[in-house]
């Protein structure tokens, strides 16, 4: 007999099939809200559930569902959709999805970053308006990447891969974390246990911390005024990191060159000031969003799933 499961979102088709393959699986084709999900648990005794971030499983979801559900699986790698010690409570595995997307989404934040400093989207804007006007050798210029120190706060896998990617374009690295890296992951970067003390030397600032109550807003008017004037910020961590009006007053006011931002305190409804600076390099959340890393994503998601059904505990287990 196989376990039921619910993959209540449009998933790739090779994890559709492969979740068919592996489970009674029930199947959505677009994205179901959470009473939809709670709904569809109790109709189909559900044993699995496999989310997306933008499903948000609070405590009061996870008491609404039948005692069939034994562990719920997000696709992402952050998981401050998920409540965790509810779960706990009713011995339900959460999980999540790291390392397969490592790759993708610090190949965005480089993304960002060489947008944001060689002016990506103005030049995008010239060339669609159908460029007409040739640029004296003193208009349009962008910052140079190579020799600039990028600061990354939250140096674990990702932030780790955004630093290999950097240093091939010559930059230095600084890094603030909880704790400090072994020499062999540090791999000559400098550590700063404290944000307030590498914000000065950061003339790129690239969030890649997970979003928690500790990071709430960690990057204010106080910590972007410590910034280098001319800085470039690129976030591709969470929107919650960062109190999004004191980032537009750093831009109006000029502080920051530019800025590069996948994420949003409110998505998909971002404030829609942001694209008015023509300065700032603006992505939809698609950090992850490639069809190999979305797949393996899915595939991972259904391993934690199986390995619970099994009574095992799942190797993403979140408690
Ligand atoms: C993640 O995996 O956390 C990505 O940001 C997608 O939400």
């Amino acid at each position: 007999m196989k376990h039921t499961l619910l993959l209540p979102y449009r998933a790739p088709q090779n994890v559709t099939i492969l979740a068919n393959q592996r489970f009674e699986a029930t199947v959505a084709d677009s994205e179901l809200s959470v009473d939809e999900i709670v709904a569809l648990a109790h109709e189909k005794r559900a044993e699995g559930i496999v989310v997306v971030p933008k499903q948000k499983i609070t405590k009061d979801v996870i008491n609404k569902l039948p005692d069939s559900v034994k562990v719920i699986a997000t696709c992402s790698v952050g998981f401050d959709h998920l409540d965790i010690p509810a779960a706990k409570a009713r011995g339900i595995f959460l999980t999540n999805t790291p390392d397969v997307l490592t790759e993708c989404t610090a190949d965005i934040a480089m993304l960002l970053l060489l947008n944001a400093c060689r002016r990506g989207r103005e030049y995008m804007e010239i060339m669609d308006s159908g460029w007409r006007k040739a640029y004296s050798q003193s208009e349009m210029l962008g910052l140079k990447v190579s020799g600039k120190t990028l600061g990354i706060y939250g140096m674990g896998r990702i932030g780790q891969a955004v630093a290999d990617r950097a240093r091939g374009f010559g930059m230095k690295i600084a890094y603030c974390n909880r704790r400090r890296l072994p020499p062999e992951q540090e791999k000559g970067a400098t550590y700063f246990a404290n944000l307030h003390d590498m914000l000065p030397h950061c003339q790129i600032l690239s969030l890649n911390a997970p979003g928690t109550a500790d990071t709430k807003h960690i990057i204010n008017d106080e910590t972007l005024a410590l910034l280098p004037n001319n800085a470039v910020f690129i976030n591709v961590a969470r929107g919650s990191l960062v109190d999004e009006a004191a980032l537009i007053r750093a831009l109006k006011s000029g502080k920051l060159f530019a800025a590069g931002l996948d994420v949003f305190e409110n998505e998909p409804a971002y404030n829609l000031e942001l694209k008015e600076f023509h300065n700032v390099f603006l992505t939809p959340h698609m950090g992850s969003a490639t069809q190999e890393t979305r797949d393996a994503m899915g595939y991972r998601a259904l391993e934690n799933v199986e390995q619970a059904l099994r009574g095992e505990r799942p190797q993403d287990a979140l408690w």
